[in-house]
């Protein structure tokens, strides 16, 4: 089973990700998580995002992988854990410059689907059904109002103790939004076999229940030979 969910930022995808991985008892790949890995590690190694060489150099040499540990998803690079520093507005602000590179992503859709070939996946991100699982037994495309994701934000950024600015998130993801559909490789967009679930008026609760629905309707459409 292949499951792919791609979708702007703030839209759910990861919380219904890992849901949906748990109902079916198969693996969750966070690919936002690995893209961020990197671009945690291009700023702490002070390069230049925008040097292509160098970037893609540091894709090569850069061991991400993630690991679940008592039922939590943990991101190491390099084997240094990383899970709570890849979620900072710095790495937010610049994750979309580094995974505008075509190295870049050439290194993370063969490691991505190299993990996929091996095992049965739900993986979120924004090139999934176009790049990484074309093949997927199920292309969701989740979105939701630019004001309801930046309040989604917030509040989880308030829960880590950061002082929030509403308008400030807004913008950010509103841009990173732009830079993720706009460049030519990989780009989010709504694919002719997406289903599309706008997540706006939907709790969490309520999107997982549709996409089981989704998945359990059209598993039990297939005729028994
Ligand atoms: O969780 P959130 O929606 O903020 O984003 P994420 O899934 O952690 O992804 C962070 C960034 O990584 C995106 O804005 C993209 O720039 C990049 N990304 C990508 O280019 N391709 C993917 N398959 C996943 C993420």
């Amino acid at each position: 089973m292949k499951i792919a969910i791609d979708g702007p930022a703030g839209a759910g995808k990861s919380t219904l990700a890992r849901q949906i991985a748990e109902k079916l008892g198969i693996l969750y790949i966070d690919t936002g998580a690995m893209y961020r890995a990197l671009t945690w590690k291009a700023l702490a190694s002070n390069i230049n995002l925008r040097d292509k060489a160098t970037l893609y150099e540091l894709a090569v040499a850069t061991e991400i992988s993630l690991v679940y540990e008592d039922g939590q998803l943990r991101v190491y690079c390099d084997r240094q854990d990383v899970t709570e520093t890849i979620r900072t507005p710095e790495v937010s602000r610049w994750v979309p410059v580094v995974a505008v590179d075509e190295g870049v992503r050439k290194v993370m859709v063969e490691k991505q689907r190299e993990i996929a070939r091996k095992t049965s996946v739900v993986m979120d991100g924004r090139d999934i059904g176009l790049c990484v699982l074309p093949d997927a037994d199920f292309k969701f495309y989740l979105t939701a109002d630019l004001e309801e994701r930046a309040r989604r934000r917030a509040k989880e950024m308030v829960k880590k103790g950061y002082k929030v600015n509403f308008e400030e998130i807004k913008a950010e993801i509103w841009e990173r939004d732009k830079l993720d559909s706009e460049r030519e490789i990989g780009p989010l967009k709504v694919l002719p076999d997406s289903i599309v679930i706008d997540t706006s008026y939907l709790t969490a609760e309520e999107v997982v229940d549709k996409v089981l629905s989704l998945i359990t309707e059209e598993n039990d459409a297939v005729p028994v030979p």
